[in-house]
């Protein structure tokens, strides 16, 4: 099986099925010399674990991670860290019915289509519970770019039809979105957002949104032109995960209404910076930080679009191996909503892209 590999220098294998022994990754290419804690890789892992009620899935992981290899006395050794989490709470046997029925918007049919043979139970590595891996990887990650200076932070800016206070609003709040079930900016938003997703979930249906992202203190330089820009090695890493449909930096599609005039970003003199500084300050930032596919020192800012859970308790039509229709009432704990989910899924995928840039970026020039 192809594609289970990412990054250049900094690289990432994953591997695991969600319903298997345990899952995990290996890391070849971090720097000697980082202080890592199993606590950094724990916290990341713990916010992006069921059970913080509202739209998520009643599985009850503990998630707890093993580092095999790679830290000795809190820091790594520029060798391979392995990391491992053991799967504990997976309840098989209601995944029994789709060992021969397709579940309608997930992967069984392709998969089925492509190898031959799948792993019914819980979706195997097409399950959502594959992005832990991705989570503790990115946790390395940014302990890396804290470093340089570099966070990242992301939230729940749409969910279910209803957008979220943006970070003009008065009220964007962002110490918020730890303190709600739904990663949202906004106490009084999120539980309009909640009520939505009860009823939803009464229904037995499910529903999407959008998690934006910035990230703050990234250099001028990073990313690799022409075809490892930073916008493209980005938008390939969010749309890896499952149910991300979409993705735009800055204005994004808005930006196809605009004028030059009004979408161009003016550089400014930055005091500060002293004249001819590179790079300058920006009136604006429709770009969202990326010019040319390099980061033009400025906030990187894009926003991810998920789709709907797949999986929902609602009665579907579907049809078996045999191609005879069926009716289908999936059984097994699914979330309502992935978004408020994925916040800490995006923020680690953009932590690899970076971390990879930065590396990337070391070898760009002399001096
Ligand atoms: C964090 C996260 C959690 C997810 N949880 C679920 C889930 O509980 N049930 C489900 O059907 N799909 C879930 N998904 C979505 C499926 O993984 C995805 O829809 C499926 O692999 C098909 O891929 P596609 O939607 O990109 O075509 C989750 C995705 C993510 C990123």
């Amino acid at each position: 099986m192809a594609g289970n590999i990412f990054g250049e220098l900094f690289r990432v294998v994953t591997f695991g099925e969600s319903h298997g022994p345990a899952m995990g990754c290996v890391i070849d290419g971090c720097p000697a010399g980082l202080s890592l804690t199993k606590a950094a890789i724990e916290r990341e892992l713990r916010r992006r674990r069921p059970g913080r009620g509202g739209a998520s899935s009643a599985r009850n992981e503990t998630d707890e991670p093993e580092i095999l290899s790679g830290v000795f006395e809190g820091k790594t050794l520029g060798t391979p860290i392995a990391i491992v989490v053991r799967n504990s709470d997976h309840h098989s046997g209601d995944y029994e019915d789709l060992r021969d029925l397709y579940r309608p918007g997930h992967a069984d049919l392709t998969w089925e289509a492509k190898y031959g043979i799948r792993d019914h139970r819980g979706g195997g590595r097409s399950s959502g519970r594959e992005t832990l891996c991705r989570v503790a990887a990115g946790a390395v990650a940014r302990a890396f770019l804290a470093g340089y200076g570099i966070s990242i932070r992301a939230w729940v800016s749409s969910i279910a039809g209803l957008d979220m206070p943006g970070p003009e609003a008065p009220d964007f709040d962002f110490d918020e979105t730890e303190r709600n079930a739904l990663r949202v900016p906004g106490r009084e938003a999120a539980e309009k957002a909640l009520a939505e997703i009860e009823a939803l979930k009464a229904e037995g249906d499910s529903a999407g949104g959008v998690v934006s992202c910035s990230a703050a203190g990234l250099p001028p330089g990073l990313g690799e032109p022409v075809f490892d820009k930073l916008d493209a090695r980005l938008a390939s890493a969010l749309l890896s995960l499952g149910a991300c449909k979409g993705v735009e930096f800055g204005a994004g599609f808005a930006a196809a209404r605009l004028r030059g005039s009004e979408h161009n970003d003016v550089p400014v003199f930055l005091a500060e910076a002293g004249a001819g500084a590179l790079p300058p300050g920006f009136k604006t930032n429709n770009a969202g930080g990326i010019l040319g596919g390099i980061s033009s020192g400025q906030r990187l800012e894009f926003k991810a679009a998920f789709k709907p859970t797949p999986s929902i308790s609602k009665p579907q039509q579907t049809v078996d191996r045999s191609g005879a229709l069926r009716e289908l009432i999936i059984r097994g704990r699914h979330d309502v909503c992935i978004v408020p989910r994925a916040v800490p899924v995006v923020e680690a995928m953009t932590a690899l892209v970076l971390a990879d840039f930065v590396l990337l970026q070391r070898a760009a020039r002399i001096g």
